[in-house]
Formats: structure tokens, C-alpha cells, sequence
């Protein structure tokens, strides 16, 4: 892994009714994944080769995603500020949705899976919240942007406050 591939600290920025959204600056251009798994593959090996760790899987996927998300319906004061305008709009959320729904899946492989019980049990619900974004996006359906952008944050947290150590 280059020195040089830094990230930045991240900060929780709040704005509008719902949207509580984080944000990460990645300072590499290119983000590069460590091959750790390497070592521990024995016989029977899994047709799939995980590379990136958790704090990667939140770095590549899940935080500029699920950010794109949280920015995408914004009130202020009970007036909307920003909302996606053009079909192009909504077909990137429904993407950014999808990938979230994806990375619940990268979370459940080993080596990144903590344990067999209620992590596997968070990272679907993270993959089943962020299913519901991708339909609201699908429907261009803004309030059910807010409704099932608020239950995938909470997917977020609760995994959060059982498992980050800072928290
Ligand atoms: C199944 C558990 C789980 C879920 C769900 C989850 N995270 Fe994480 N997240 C973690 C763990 C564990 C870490 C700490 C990884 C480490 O430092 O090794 C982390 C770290 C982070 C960090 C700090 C990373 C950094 O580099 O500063 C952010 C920000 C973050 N997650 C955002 C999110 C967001 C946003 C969501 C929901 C869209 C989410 N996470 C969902 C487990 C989860």
C-alpha cells in the first residue's frame, strides 16, 4: 500500500429534517486495497477474493454513497432545497443505493464478518434498508428518499455503536 494513500478525518455534518450525513475526504485519487486475505486460504476456497478491510468496504462504497444519498433531498426549514431534477438524477441514486445494498454483502464475508451473529444480522439490514432507497429512487418517490434514507442511517448507527470502537 502506497504512504502516500492518507484519508482524511471524517466529520458528521446535519442539515435538513432527516438527512444527518457523514463525510470523509479520501485523499487518494486512486484508493488501493490491501490483499490481506491472502494467508488464510486453505483448501475449499470461496470462488470470491475479499481484498478491502471494513474501514475500506466504508471508504470506497459505503460513505460516498450512502453521502449521495443523504445529499440528495434536503429541506430547510420545512422548504425544500434540493431534490434530484432529471431522470439521469435518479438513476445515479438508485446506483448509489445499490452499491450500499452491495457492501452489506462485502461486510458479511470473512475475513471482515466480526462474528456469525449480529453483524451478519446489521450488514442485512444495511443491504435490506438500502434495497428500499434504491425503490423510492426507482419511483422518483422524494419522501420515501427521506423515509428509507432515515432507516438505512439507522442500519449505520446501530452497527456503529455495537462495533466502532470510538462510539
Ligand atoms: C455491519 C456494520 C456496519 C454498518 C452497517 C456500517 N458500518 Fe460504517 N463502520 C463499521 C466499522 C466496524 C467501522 C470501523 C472500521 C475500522 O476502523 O476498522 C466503520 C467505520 C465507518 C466510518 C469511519 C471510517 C473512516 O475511515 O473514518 C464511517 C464514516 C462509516 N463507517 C460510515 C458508515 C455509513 C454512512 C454507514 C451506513 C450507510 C455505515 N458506516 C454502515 C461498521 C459498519
Amino acid at each position: 500500500m502506497p504512504a502516500e494513500c492518507t484519508v482524511g478525518e471524517s466529520s458528521v455534518i446535519m442539515h435538513g429534517v432527516y438527512a444527518r450525513a457523514f463525510y470523509t475526504s479520501a485523499r487518494c485519487a486512486l484508493l488501493v486495497v490491501a490483499a490481506t486475505a491472502l494467508a488464510d486460504c486453505s483448501g475449499g476456497d470461496p470462488p470470491y477474493h475479499p481484498v478491502a478491510t471494513v474501514d475500506q468496504v466504508m471508504d470506497a462504497i459505503v460513505i460516498p454513497s450512502s453521502q449521495a444519498l443523504f445529499d440528495a433531498v434536503v429541506y430547510e426549514n420545512g422548504v425544500l432545497v434540493q431534490s434530484p431534477k432529471v431522470d439521469d438524477d435518479w438513476f445515479a441514486l438508485q446506483m448509489h443505493a445499490l452499491a450500499v445494498a452491495e457492501a452489506g454483502n462485502l461486510l458479511v464475508m470473512p475475513p471482515r464478518a466480526k462474528d456469525t451473529g449480529e453483524w451478519q444480522t446489521m450488514s442485512r439490514a444495511l443491504t435490506d434498508s438500502a434495497v428500499k432507497v434504491a425503490q423510492a429512487a426507482e419511483a422518483k418517490d422524494i419522501e420515501g428518499m427521506l423515509a428509507t434514507g432515515s432507516e438505512m442511517y439507522a442500519a449505520c448507527t446501530s452497527c456503529h455503536r455495537k462495533y466502532l470502537p470510538t462510539e
